[in-house]
């Protein structure tokens, strides 16, 4: 075989965050791979934002955005899509990245072509296949379809043993902490005024995210409710909430929160601005997936509004406490770290679970042993 193409598809905000780095190192191989990369753009300006911060351009883009799509909508769109692309491109391997409707139709549209599939990310489990939703059954999908796997940790690779998934499992780190090692720096400028215009010396700043599906409703209620309640009580925080972009999160945010004080609203941010923010930031509270992996390589206490995690190495570490959607449990998680400072202290110990900054090269290095171009297997990540 000449060169090895790859075909690495992603769409939305997060699956890019982790992909560029991938992309990137994909292309320092240029006499071993033809790296070509797929956008379905599940997501438009978010992911654009990620695009050119990165500065990655996309050979294909499918532009399959709608306002309030639904899961039925981004698949079958993604997935007609998908059968063109494959079949001009004709890859050798697949790369797909966590747990998106985006990878999991990247993961059976390359299957149905008769491409191998590599996972990027697997192995994360809640085992509840209704949270996160639909993610848990996405990921579950994608592992069964895919060849290769190449998981975060130790843990994840376990899940995928135990499932007896078919498939080589590599275990490669988190290519979000590879991204991290290059966008956080000290006496960082933000490209967003309102962000260098904050007091971080005086306000305890409380980085916020939420947007998950499983959420909507009573719980997104319950957590707009409690962060306004945290708000009023402590006029030494600053909520800082860049909103994501989906309807119903705007709307109710805007309606909830849009005027309170002490709570700032923006729009989604750059990533280089957002890892930067977190540094910043006293605490974290978030349903993000990708922050929970950030925060403890930053030394952040994450506080997360869910009732379940598929990362629990950061919890186990003492870094990331699960606080769910219940109004109360909110505040009073919130309240503790506001107050007491032993707790602080215990959970600000900055640990690296997730990866070393290395996992991109981990992939790139299995990829090319899977196709017999490399002797030995790369060593596996370990924490
Ligand atoms: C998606 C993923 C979720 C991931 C999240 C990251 C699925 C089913 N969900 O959820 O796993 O955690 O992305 O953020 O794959 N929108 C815009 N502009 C954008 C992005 C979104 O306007 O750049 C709006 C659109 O109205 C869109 C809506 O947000 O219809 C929801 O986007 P969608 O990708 O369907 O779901 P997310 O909640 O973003
Ligand atoms: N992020 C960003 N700008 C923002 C909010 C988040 O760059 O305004 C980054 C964040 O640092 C992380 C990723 O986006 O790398 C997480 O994406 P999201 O929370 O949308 O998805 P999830 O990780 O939950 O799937």
């Amino acid at each position: 075989m000449s060169k090895i193409k790859v075909l690495t598809v992603f769409g939305t905000r997060p699956e890019a965050i982790k992909m560029a780095p991938l992309v990137l190192e994909l292309q320092k191989y240029k006499d071993e791979v033809e790296s070509i990369v797929c956008v379905t753009a599940q997501h438009r300006e978010m992911l654009d934002q990620v695009m050119n911060i990165f500065d990655i351009k996309a050979d294909y883009d499918l532009d399959i955005m709608e306002k309030s799509q639904t899961l039925c909508k981004i698949t079958t769109k993604a997935l007609v899509g998908l059968d063109d692309v494959l079949e001009k491109s004709k890859p050798d391997i697949v790369l797909v990245h966590g747990d998106t409707t985006t990878t999991f139709v990247g993961s059976l549209a390359a299957f149905y072509h008769k491409i191998p599939v590599g996972h990027v990310e697997a192995g994360l489990r809640t085992f509840d296949k209704h949270s996160p939703f639909p993610e848990e059954i996405n990921r579950l999908l994608t592992g069964t379809i895919a060849d290769i796997h190449f998981s975060p940790t130790e843990n994840n690779a376990k899940n995928l043993r135990d499932e007896k998934k078919v498939g080589d499992i590599y275990i490669t780190g988190n290519t979000v902490i590879d991204a991290l090692k290059e966008t956080v720096q000290e006496n960082y400028k933000f490209t967003q005024d309102e962000l260098n215009n904050i007091d971080y010396d005086n306000k305890k700043v409380i980085l916020l995210t939420a947007h998950r599906r499983e959420n909507y409703g009573e719980p997104f209620m319950n957590i707009l409710d409690a962060v306004k309640e945290i708000a009023e009580k402590f006029d030494d925080v600053l909520f800082v909430y860049p909103v994501h972009l989906s309807p119903y999160i705007k709307d109710n945010a805007k309606e909830k929160l849009g005027n309170i004080q002490n709570v700032k609203l923006i729009a989604p941010i750059n990533v280089d601005d957002m890892h930067n923010l977190m540094a910043k930031s006293f605490m974290i509270m978030t349903d993000s997936g990708g922050i929970q992996e950030e925060a403890p390589s930053l030394g952040k206490p994450v506080l997360v509004l869910r009732t379940e995690t598929e990362r629990p190495e950061a919890v186990q570490a003492g870094t990331v406490k699960v606080s769910g959607v219940n109004k109360s449990d909110i505040i009073n998680d919130a309240i503790k770290l506001l107050t007491d400072s032993n707790e602080y202290e215990k959970m600000s110990k900055a640990t690296n679970p997730y990866g070393d900054g290395f996992a991109s090269k981990r992939i790139v290095e299995s990829i090319l042993y899977h196709f017999g171009k490399r002797q030995e297997k790369p060593t596996d990540f370990k924490v």
